[in-house]
């Protein structure tokens, strides 16, 4: 099988594909078009996008942040109209993916309403940190249980700490597990019964720093939780099985510049340690190669032309300019291949355009499907 074969495959036999990578290098781009393709390819194919840059949300029809994904009209990415597949996307939105879980998972009104009111818990539900990449992994867990999907394809939050997003449900499972937590979840008499010394000096110490307010609403807060830990932690358990489990795979996206690529090796060792592994590797926005002609030739012939031709000495000055850029990120990327054997590495170029519609998005498919390669010698390299 050729990489493109084993690429494909993500496409046409997984049914969750994680798009993961730092900051800005094309996740979102990656996941829409990964759905797409999987669409085109007679799939009922989902993406869970996370703050799309706003044209291309317009172009798939999720300019709101929402909570259910929205079909997007077959006429739209499948003009021919050659495929039976179908594609939804959804912008996910943090805070109301959380209200959603407590109004379904409370016991009765009353606790989702005192959940839902509480103070501590309408500041941190959008901004806790991880609270975006668990409520992604909540998302993912009810799409795949309920929402009758192939695939489902999740971008993640550009995180600084690259495996935020894997981490999550541990993180949560961890945090009901932790001593302080569970006595704040304790009914209130058993808890002052139980509460250590050690722990009211520590909320004592706590509210000496952020208020007696925010202590009090903190500890009404997990106390309103009561009753809801069971399905928070079975869901985390749920989702890690998910992770762990051989229809999902991890898609690693990143660019062919150094600090990058060295980002995505540290992020592929992370899920190893993890006994995760990245089935494929996109390097995104790779500057083509045109020539082998030695740099040295290149800028040669654009002295010898200088007094002459100017406008083609100028020419040969950029093609050189380009071919350094692209020839280093060649040596960069044949450093990665020897480093991560095993995974498959994909490249797409730099397009001349941000990709902002379903045009671009089907490029980028293109590309990545093997339908469109790059140059030969770039694409060996
Ligand atoms: N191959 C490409 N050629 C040209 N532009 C691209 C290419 N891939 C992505 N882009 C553009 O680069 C920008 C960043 O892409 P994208 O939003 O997919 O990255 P991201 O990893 O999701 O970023 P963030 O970490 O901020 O979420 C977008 O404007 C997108 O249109
Ligand atoms: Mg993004």
């Amino acid at each position: 099988m050729t990489t493109a074969d084993h690429f494909a495959e993500l496409a046409t036999r997984r049914s969750v594909v994680v798009c993961c990578g730092t900051g800005g290098v094309g996740k979102t781009t990656a996941a829409a078009a990964i759905a797409l393709e999987a669409a085109r390819r007679g799939r009922n194919a989902c993406v869970v996008t996370i703050d799309p840059a706003k044209r291309l949300a317009n172009a798939l029809g999720i300019e709101s942040l929402s909570d259910t994904p929205a079909e997007i009209a077959p006429a739209i990415w499948d003009p021919a109209g050659t495929s039976t597949g179908r594609l939804s996307a959804l912008m996910l939105d943090t805070k109301s993916t959380f209200d959603r879980l407590v109004t379904r998972y409370a016991g009765d009104e009353d606790q989702s309403r005192r959940i839902l009111d509480n103070r501590f818990y309408r500041n941190v539900s959008g901004a806790l940190g991880g609270t975006q990449e668990y409520m992604a992994m909540e998302k993912l867990h009810e799409l795949h249980a309920e929402g009758g999907y192939d695939l489902i394809v999740v971008d993640t939050p550009p995180t600084r700490h690259a495996l935020d997003f894997v981490d999550a449900p541990a993180r949560l499972l961890r945090l009901l597990d932790n001593r302080v937590f569970r006595l704040l979840m304790m009914p209130t008499r058993a808890y002052l019964k139980v509460a250590s010394i050690a722990v009211q000096t520590f909320l004592r110490t706590v509210a000496r720093v952020v208020g007696r307010d925010v202590i009090d609403d903190v500890v009404a807060f997990f106390r309103a939780f009561e009753g809801m830990e069971a399905g928070f932690r079975e869901r985390a358990a749920k989702v890690q099985e998910l992770i762990a489990d051989d229809e999902t795979a991890f898609v690693l996206v990143t660019t062919p510049r150094r600090d990058a690529l060295d980002e995505a090796e540290f992020f592929a060792h992370r899920l190893t340690d993890h006994s995760l592994s990245v089935s494929a590797l996109i390097v995104n926005r790779v500057h083509p190669s045109f020539t082998d002609t030695p740099l040295t030739v290149l800028h040669a012939e654009a002295e010898r032309l200088a007094a002459d031709d100017p406008a083609r000495a100028e020419r040969y000055r950029a093609l050189a300019g380009l071919e350094t850029v692209a020839r280093h990120e060649r040596a960069e990327l044949t450093r990665l291949r020897e480093r991560l054997a095993h995974a498959d590495v994909v490249l797409v170029p730099l397009l001349a355009h941000d990709v902002h519609d379903l045009d671009g998005l089907a490029t980028i498919a293109d590309h990545l499907f093997g339908a469109r390669p790059l140059p030969p010698d770039t694409a060996s390299a």
